[in-house]
């Protein structure tokens, strides 16, 4: 069905035959949906790649997952993947393709946008990354004073930030340790101050990533560190050839800047930002990993792609994972979705997530403009589990809300790992299972009583359980992996936003605040134009300007 002919999605029969379900289904407890089912755990997996991933403790039974599907049926959900994979304009308020798929796709592949098959070009940057990556991992690309580089620097915010840090934390264990690799996004001069007041400039690379080469954070610290460069190597603009390259799409705000074209990674602007770490803008990944790493990691990706693009419905783990979301924000009243790895090293991979999702289905108008009469993108948050564990799980197994949970962990240990720690894997992955199993059964008030607690106190060491999760257990933590588990939460954002009917690939959402905070600027520095403020920001800037002397 199209957008513009399609009924509102709550008024669907999909919808309506989901909303009697709930009711049916009542507060169904998981214990009793294991009971009548003792092989429920067994049968409610699929296996994608390196990933199992384990939905049995979820509130579903076989009805909700066909009611889900027909919803996704009817919603268009496999109609919009196809189209996206063709390069058709999806994303109709920017009128722009949404290929982050080709960016994975292999050489022979043929995607075409207006015509033009876009592959060839995706890997010829992937070939320029590779061999300038080569020559720098190598020591052959020489700083300005001829010292090769040992410290990279990307300045890049969002989308051209959160993934390579993401990434680069991830796959720790497979960096050139000799390299100090380090982020910048914040327009808070600390955040640059700290990233390179211990650095060498005459050693150092700064990689500024912006898809717009506009965005006012960016170009700011860019600036800022090219002032650095040029101070501490006593240099004139000539040296920032040798120092600086730039990840974009436009081309001329580059030259603008005074970065040398030559030095340019390009993509393309149906490469959206939250999706882009694959493309030219995981540069400073690649650097940090080496090629071969890096194709893997694209390979990963690829493989997921083609599993959601080919699937059955009934084991697309994408649209699986995007329909139990739909069912707990529609029917449940969830607000959040918490996303808790057991690793270490995944310990920036919910902040990736959250702008991926949160920028993605943040919406409240559907795909004409309508207001929409359903819940859309959840706030998506969490940490490494175990420190979780200490700090808000308790809200999770007691609190009074609904939050379905991500539990993500692996069966073996990162390879370079101290041989002293490997034992505590054990005890990592203990706890993740212990978790899952005390959120999804609880401990019921007889259990209670029957350790002799107090009967003033049951209440209070109950737990009701019945808390929906799904546990995704991978192998191991290698790119291959990392491309595999970004492509899912991808396509789950995908199949949700395609349900809900709204454009997962614009964020108009942004702007005000840029726009705003032009304007306020002046008037903190200046003291002109304060008279279009509110009241309340205008006694804000006031104490400000008193604070600092002005
Ligand atoms: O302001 C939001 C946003 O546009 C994100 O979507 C994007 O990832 C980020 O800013 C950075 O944009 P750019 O890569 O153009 O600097």
């Amino acid at each position: 069905m199209n957008a513009q002919s399609r009924t509102k999605l709550n008024h669907t029969p999909e919808w309506t035959a989901l909303g009697k379900h709930r009711e049916q289904f009542g507060q169904t407890h998981l214990r009793q949906l294991f009971a009548d089912h003792p092989e429920r755990g067994a049968g409610y997996i699929l296996r994608v790649g390196d990933l199992y991933l384990d939905y049995s403790k979820h509130l579903v039974t076989d009805e909700t997952l066909r009611l889900l599907r027909e919803l996704a049926d009817a919603a268009g959900v496999a109609e919009l993947r196809d189209a996206m994979f063709r390069g058709e304009k999806i994303n109709t308020t920017e009128d722009r393709a949404v290929l982050h798929t080709a960016l994975r796709a292999p050489r022979d592949a043929v995607i075409e946008v207006d015509g033009e098959n876009v592959v060839p070009a995706v890997h010829a940057v992937l070939d320029k990354m590779a061999a300038f990556a080569d020559r720098i991992r190598s020591g052959e690309w020489t700083g300005h004073t001829g010292k090769p580089i040992k410290n990279i620097v990307n300045i890049g915010i969002g989308g051209s930030d959160l993934g390579p840090a993401m990434a680069y934390e991830v796959l720790r264990s497979f960096t050139d340790r000799s390299l100090t690799v380090r982020f910048v996004s914040n327009v808070d001069g600390a955040d640059l101050h700290e990233a390179v007041r211990d650095l060498d400039p005459a050693e150092t690379l700064f990689i500024v990533a912006s898809k717009t080469f506009t965005t006012i954070e960016t170009i700011t610290n860019a600036t800022s560190a090219r002032n650095w460069l040029l101070t501490g190597l006593r240099a004139e603009q000539d040296a920032v050839a040798k120092h600086f390259v730039a990840l974009s799409t436009n081309a001329e705000k580059v030259a603008d800047f005074g970065i040398d074209i030559a030095n340019m990674f390009e993509f393309w602007d149906w490469v959206g930002g939250r999706y882009s770490y694959d493309s030219a803008i995981g540069l400073s990944l690649m650097i940090a990993i080496g090629p071969d790493r890096f194709r893997e990691m694209l390979d990963g990706f690829h493989l997921v792609d083609e599993h959601f693009r080919t699937a059955p419905t009934e084991a697309n783990a994408p649209l699986l994972l995007g329909l139990l979301g739909i069912w707990y924000g529609g029917f449940f009243d969830a607000q959040s979705h918490a996303v808790l790895p057991y690793s270490h090293y995944l310990s920036k991979f919910t902040a990736y997530l959250q702008q991926l999702d949160m920028e993605s289905n943040g919406k409240s108008v559907d795909r004409d403009g309508n207001p929409v009469e359903w819940q859309t993108g959840p706030v998506v948050w969490g940490t490494p589990g175990t420190n979780g564990q200490h700090a808000y799980y308790q809200l999770i197994h007691q609190g009074t809300k609904v939050i379905p949970a991500d539990f993500i962990g692996f069966a073996e240990p990162v390879a370079d790992l101290l041989p002293g720690l490997v034992a505590q894997h054990d005890l990592l992955m203990a706890n993740f299972f212990a978790q899952t199993q005390a959120l999804a059964f609880g401990k019921t008030p007889d259990e209670v009583r029957a350790e002799g607690v107090a009967e003033e106190l049951v209440p209070h060491k109950t737990f009701r359980g019945n808390h929906p999760t799904t546990t995704i257990l991978a192998d191991s933590l290698t790119p291959s992996v990392l491309g595999q588990l970004i492509a899912l939460y991808e396509h789950k954002v995908f199949v949700q936003g395609a349900v809900w009917n709204i454009d997962s690939f614009d964020q108009w959402g942004v702007e005000l605040g840029k726009v705003l905070a032009k304007k306020i600027e002046p008037v903190l520095t200046e003291g002109t134009g304060g008279e279009q403020l509110d009241s309340s920001t205008a006694a804000l800037v006031a104490a400000y300007r008193t604070r600092r002397g002005r």
